[in-house]
């Protein structure tokens, strides 16, 4: 059996990372396609290193375009990749532009498709990743549902009257997380940064939402600014974000740093106060190490961590961001739950896809 992955953007090397290794204990054989998406040694290669993924077979260099011509010409080149190496099965994951570029252009040469991080819903179409995800789950033979939302989510849509098979997985994010936290506990991290445990908040944003409006990102910033007054704020910034924030000479009064390796980022998250972010995978990260959760946006896929008190919703408004904060560190984190599995996601999705 041949699976051939596509993978293009950093939260995908994450996620791959763990399915990976299980396809090569299993001797299934893994072509591996990168599109390129992110290129920047701290946002791709570093990742490939420190997790040990194996090294893409073909790499396509498509990047820093528009959406439609970042999409376009990705399935191109992918659907010359799949025609040599005629795979049984393409595997993509999540909702960026290069997983509905990987899942067109094995639809339309009669390759099934995987989709990992299946039935996720935002409601909101004018995010890029909703568009990217349902249209990748409906062309998609065998869906892996990280949660019972993403299966209800598909149900609803009528997925169960498909020609395909939906699956509760679990989430290999956790997988990832639990599996690589031990081995990140060498880094010094917090020593690097110079921050104290439990001493700092922890900032991402990314989000095309939260970046491409002058206000929507003023906003955030604002907040963060005010925070650092209460604790320091650690912000490993997105290259999106930072040449926003410099093409607009935004004033910035936390501590801005690169984008960091998984290991660095397991021990900001674990050493942080709580968490502050824009990202899909981070609030998760947060849950799994029991921390609190201030979303900088208005809708969630990860419900869950709303409904169990863990996660609060606070679009990009400088006083809800503000008060989220205030409440959260008033509160004890103390519930352990299996939202996202038992850790064993990419064992179950390989074991599925090989049967
Ligand atoms: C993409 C995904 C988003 C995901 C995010 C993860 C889509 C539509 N969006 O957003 O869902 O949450 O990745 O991080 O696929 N850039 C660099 N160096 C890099 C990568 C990007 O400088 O290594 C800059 C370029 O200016 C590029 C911009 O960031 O144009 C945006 O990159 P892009 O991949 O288009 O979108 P992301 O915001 O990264
Ligand atoms: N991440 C990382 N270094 C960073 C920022 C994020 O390793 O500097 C990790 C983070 O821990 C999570 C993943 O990248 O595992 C999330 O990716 P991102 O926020 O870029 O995308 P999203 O999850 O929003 O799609």
């Amino acid at each position: 059996m041949k699976i051939l992955t596509v993978i293009g953007a950093r939260p995908q090397f994450i996620k791959a990372a763990t399915v990976s290794r299980v396809l090569q204990e299993n001797r299934i054989e893994e072509i591996i396609v990168h599109t390129g998406q992110h290129y920047d040694s701290n946002m791709s290669d570093i990742f490939f290193e420190e997790m040990v993924i194996p090294k893409p077979n073909y790499f396509l260099n498509i990047s820093g375009l528009s959406h439609g011509a970042m999409t376009g010409q990705m399935m191109e080149k992918i659907e010359g990749v799949l025609k040599d190496e005629k795979p049984d099965f393409v595997l993509v994951y999540g909702d960026t532009n290069s997983t509905l570029a990987g899942a067109l252009a094995a639809a339309k040469l009669h390759i099934p498709i995987a989709h990992v991080e299946a039935g996720l819903r935002s409601f909101n179409m004018r995010m890029p990743e909703e568009i990217n995800r349902i249209l990748t789950d409906r062309i998609s033979t065998k869906l892996y549902c990280p949660t019972t939302t993403a299966m209800e989510n598909l149900q609803r849509e009528g997925f169960d009257t498909m020609p395909c098979e939906v699956l509760l997985s679990g989430d290999v994010m956790y997988d990832a997380a639990l599996f690589y936290s031990a081995r990140s506990v060498n880094y010094s991290t917090l020593e690097k940064y110079k921050l104290a445990a439990e001493g700092y908040f922890l900032a991402t944003i990314h989000r095309a939402e939260n970046t491409d409006s002058m206000e929507t990102l003023q906003a955030i910033i604002g907040a963060l600014n005010k925070l650092h007054e209460q604790y320091p704020v650690v912000l490993p910034l997105h290259p999106r974000t930072r040449k926003i924030i410099q093409d607009r000479n935004m004033k910035v009064a936390f501590q801005i740093i690169d984008p960091v390796g998984y290991f660095d980022m397991l021990n900001l998250i674990k050493g942080s106060r709580l968490v502050l972010t824009d990202s899909g995978g981070l609030q998760k990260e947060a849950y799994f190490f029991q921390k609190f959760c201030v979303t900088m946006r208005d809708q969630t896929e990860w419900v869950e961590l709303v409904k169990g008190g863990f996660n609060m919703l606070t679009g990009a408004d400088q006083s809800k961001i503000q008060q989220a904060v205030q409440q959260f560190i008033t509160r004890q984190f103390d519930s352990k739950s299996d939202l996202y599995g038992n850790g064993q996601a990419a064992s179950v999705i390989v074991k599925n896809l090989i049967a």
